[in-house]
């Protein structure tokens, strides 16, 4: 049974795949093309957090391929405590052909492949996010081509994001600097973690910027709070400061360089409006993305022929 949880589940034949299955349903519906290839399928979203992205991607993507999507809050399935997430899987499982999920605590999603009994993917939890990660290096293959080699530079805190980026970046043997200060920087854990995966894999850390910037094909930073860390945002908001992408940042690197975000962006914070809007942000066609993606690995989940 195929999920999304983590991305060191997938190989990076199975990542070329979806990333060409993408590309190919995006192609198509840009000449008016939906076919119907998941037709009778149901799609069943839980969040415990807000989202735009995640949620309408997913459920644009399932609908424009014929198949159907209902949301349910946290809250509305009874995931707060009304009964045991076992139970709650085991029933949403019976009705659903993939249950995405967003929450604060991983177990939960790995609760739900335990005991649901169908697909689940992971729509963000305070550890990772994969489905965002495998658009951007989606979208930065839609840019540059071959991805391998070319330098990933994140700017900010070492979070879900982040995570999900770096095993993303080793997967595709693209080398990925982290630019943050010390105590937010991915963990030693995390990093031995996947360097015992992927011995070839090129993890930087430091919070030089000449070091970080320079021969960077993709500069991307995230909000410097996330969701659930909200009682922590003075203090982030402090000892983030120097590492908005700005102006004087983006000038440090070549001018070759592309802007990414995940989005939602805090304006004036961890980006500035020229930035943002800019002529190297790649910000929105990344949006896009999101549902292009979502339709690729829909099509792998549930593993409809691709010829
Ligand atoms: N990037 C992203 O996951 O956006 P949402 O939180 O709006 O889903
Ligand atoms: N790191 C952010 C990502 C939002 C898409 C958060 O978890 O809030």
């Amino acid at each position: 049974m195929r999920h999304l949880n983590a991305l060191i589940d997938l190989t990076a034949d199975e990542v070329k795949e979806i990333f060409a299955r993408s590309a190919s349903l995006k192609s198509g519906l840009s000449r008016g093309e939906r076919p119907a290839l998941l037709a009778g399928r149901v799609m069943c979203q839980v969040f415990e957090k807000p989202s735009l992205r995640t949620r309408v991607s997913f459920e644009a993507a399932m609908m424009q391929l014929g198949g159907s999507s209902l949301f349910l809050s946290a809250k509305d399935a009874g995931l707060g405590g009304r009964e045991a997430v076992e139970d709650v899987a085991r029933v949403l499982g019976g009705y659903s052909d993939v249950i995405v999920l967003r929450t604060f605590s991983q177990r939960l999603i790995d609760e739900f492949i335990r005991y649901s009994g169908t697909h689940v993917v992971n729509g963000l939890s305070d550890e990772r996010h994969p489905c965002q990660a495998l658009t951007d290096l989606f979208t930065m293959q839609e840019v540059f081509g071959d991805v391998a080699g070319k330098k990933f530079v994140f700017v900010g805190d070492g979070n879900n994001v982040a995570t999900s980026l770096a095993t993303a970046c080793s997967l595709l043997k693209v080398p990925f600097t982290i630019c943050a200060p010390d105590e937010y920087r991915l963990t030693d854990e995390f990093l031995a973690d996947l360097k015992g995966r992927y011995p070839d894999s090129r993890i930087e850390q430091t919070s030089n910027f000449k070091t970080a910037l320079k021969d960077a094909a993709i500069i991307y930073t995230d909000v410097w709070t996330s969701m659930g860390q909200e009682a922590e945002d003075a203090e982030r908001r402090r000892v983030f400061s120097p590492y908005q992408v700005n102006a004087k940042l983006m000038g440090m690197a070549p001018k070759t360089a592309r802007f990414l975000h995940c989005l939602p962006a805090k304006r004036g914070l961890e980006v500035t409006d020229d930035v943002m809007d800019g002529p190297q942000s790649l910000a929105f066609q990344q949006a896009e993305n999101r549902m292009h993606l979502a339709k690729g690995m829909l099509c792998w989940l549930l593993e409809v022929p691709f010829k």
